[in-house]
Order: structure tokens, then C-alpha cells, then sequence
């Protein structure tokens, strides 16, 4: 590869922008021209594509959100937009592509590498946490810390008043945001999309709670638990515990922004160097993450097809420790 183009896709995650500034300047360290594409697919496809310096990422690692700026790209999905995207990146002679994105930008990322000959590499980058084949995602350090600061804010309250609170946290489609920030503030149960839960037995232990007294209880929910998030679960519990005093907090798009942590920092330049090296020496088409501290390669079309799995052991310590 001469010439490499670098954007990011889908939901944003902070340390994306830590990511883009190790991919620029480990290309420019080997002699590349290094171009930004803007707002994901959407500028592969629109031409919004320029040409990128070292000064280009000074003083973005600090950063949430992303530079690049972000968009789920429609145009991308047919083969129409794609064939348009492969002749912008032609023409300036682009000829390997950096995607930090999510599962969806994997899939287009795909998509692309089978249709044109342009090498492609994912960096996984989301608050999820949702992908096989890397310990960590650009960004879920961030968010579990974020949500673990706004959960004990809300304890404080919770013990104020008496109250049951129930928290929602993102994740769609995965329970790690809500499964590690609701062990880690000491939550009585935890609702995942990964598993399916006894309300009535949730119940149960809060009746049983009630009548020794211990009153403060937080639940943490993912939003694409079986029920629908925390208003469902609230709409339930509350069906069942008229008397218990509940409130609901949805935390929100607050999890997907602020300062990077330094974890999300360092995977984010780590796996961002590595990008460029894997180009470098022909090893494409593939998930760049990193496994029991090594760089760990998977093949795009496994990236996007595998979901991580959640450790049982988490769900058993869940229970005894919220007694
Ligand atoms: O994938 C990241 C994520 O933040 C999910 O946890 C959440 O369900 C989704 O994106 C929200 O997407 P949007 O910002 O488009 O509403």
C-alpha cells in the first residue's frame, strides 16, 4: 500500500479519535500518504475526502466523539453507492482502507473488500463491546466508567430516600455495559439481553428485602433486555410492589461521549498502529483486536458474525455478592 484512507462508522465511541491519530501518523512514520474520509461511508460515497498531515491529530487523543465525524451510510448497503465510493478512493489511488466501527462496519467493510480490490482493516471501535475476537472495543472502558460514576451518584440518592432505583444502560443488542458498571456498584440484579430473567424470582428477593429492611436496591438493565429497557421492568415490579417507593434513570447518549480513559487511549493507539502495520505487510481483510494481551487478527467475516460471550461466573457472583 502507498495511499490509505482512514473514517470512522457507525455509533461513535470515545477514543476514536485516538485511533485516527495512530493510523495517521504510523502511515506517515512509513512514508504513506494518509487521506480522512468524513462521516463514515457517507464520504466514501459523497467524495468528502482530504488529505491528512501529522498536524492534522494534534491534539484530538484527549477527545470524545470523533473528528472524522460519523453516519450510518444507506447508500453504502447497495452496490450502486459502493461502486461509487471504490471510484473516489481510485482516483486519488487509495489502495487500503482503515474502518473503526462497530459490526455494521464490518459487514460494509465486508461487503467491500469481496466487490474492489482495496485492502481493508477493522479497528473495533463501540461502547458495546459486542465483538468476537478482541478483549476490548475503542471506547467501552469510557462508557462502564461513566455509568459506574452516574450509578453511585444515583445510590446516594436512592439511600436519601429509601428508594428502588432502576437504571437503564445502553446496549442493544449485548449486556456488558450493564453487566460490569452494575457489579461494579454493587447492583441487585443485572438484566442483559444475553439471558433471560425470572421477574417473579426478582421480586421475590426485593419482597424479601423489604422485610429486612434493606431498602436501598438498584437494578441495572440494559435497553435490549427482554422487556424493553427500564421503564418495562419498572411497569412490572411496580405492578407487583405498589408500596415500594421506585424511580426510573435512563443514562443515555451520556455513555457514548467524554474524555477517552486511559485504557481506551492505549488500545486505541495500539490497535491503530497496528492497523497500518498489518497493510504494511499484507495481512487484510481483517479485524485488528487484541487477545490475553497480544494482537489478535480475525477475519472480517467472523468479526461480524460471533458475538463475545458472557461469562457465566460473572452471573453467579451477580447473586451471592447482592445478599
Ligand atoms: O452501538 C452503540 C449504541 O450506543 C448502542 O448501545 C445503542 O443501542 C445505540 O448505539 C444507539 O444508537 P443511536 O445513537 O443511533 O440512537
Amino acid at each position: 500500500v502507498t495511499r490509505i484512507g482512514v473514517l470512522t462508522s457507525g455509533g461513535d465511541s470515545p477514543g476514536m479519535n485516538a485511533a485516527v491519530r495512530a493510523v495517521v501518523r504510523t502511515g506517515l512514520f512509513h512514508g504513506l500518504e494518509v487521506y480522512g474520509i468524513m462521516r463514515g461511508y457517507s464520504g466514501m460515497v459523497e467524495d468528502d475526502i482530504f488529505k491528512m498531515e501529522s498536524r492534522s491529530v494534534a491534539n484530538i487523543i484527549q477527545r470524545g466523539g470523533t473528528v472524522l465525524k460519523t453516519a450510518r451510510c444507506k447508500e453504502f448497503f447497495e452496490y450502486e453507492g459502493r461502486k461509487k465510493a471504490y471510484e473516489n478512493l481510485k482516483k486519488r489511488g487509495i489502495n487500503g482502507l482503515v474502518v473503526i466501527g462497530g459490526d455494521g462496519s464490518f459487514n460494509g467493510a465486508l461487503k467491500f473488500s469481496q466487490e474492489f480490490d482495496i485492502p481493508c482493516i477493522g479497528l473495533p471501535g463501540t461502547i458495546d463491546k459486542d465483538i468476537a475476537g478482541t478483549d476490548f472495543t475503542i471506547g467501552f472502558d469510557t462508557a462502564v466508567n461513566t455509568a459506574v460514576e452516574a450509578i453511585d451518584k444515583i445510590r446516594d440518592t436512592a439511600d436519601a430516600h429509601d428508594r428502588l432505583f432502576i437504571i437503564e444502560v445502553m446496549g442493544r443488542d449485548a449486556g456488558y455495559i450493564a453487566l460490569h458498571s452494575g457489579i461494579a456498584t454493587g447492583a441487585e440484579h443485572i438484566l442483559i439481553p444475553e439471558r433471560k430473567t425470572d421477574i417473579d424470582a426478582v421480586v421475590s428477593s426485593l419482597q424479601e428485602k423489604e422485610k429486612r429492611k434493606k431498602l436501598v436496591n438498584l437494578i441495572v438493565v440494559a435497553e435490549g433486555d427482554e422487556f424493553g429497557g427500564g421503564e418495562e421492568v419498572a411497569k412490572h415490579v411496580k405492578a407487583k410492589l405498589p408500596n415500594v417507593d421506585t424511580r426510573v434513570c435512563i443514562l443515555g447518549h451520556i455513555q457514548r461521549g467524554g474524555s477517552p480513559t486511559c485504557l481506551d487511549r492505549l488500545i486505541a493507539s495500539r490497535m491503530g498502529y497496528h492497523a497500518v502495520e498489518s497493510l504494511m505487510t499484507n495481512r487484510y481483510n481483517v479485524m485488528v483486536g487484541i487477545q490475553n494481551n497480544k494482537m489478535h487478527y480475525t477475519p472480517l467475516e467472523n468479526a461480524v458474525k460471533a458475538k463475545q460471550k458472557i461469562n457465566e461466573e460473572w452471573m453467579k457472583i451477580v447473586k451471592i455478592l447482592a445478599s
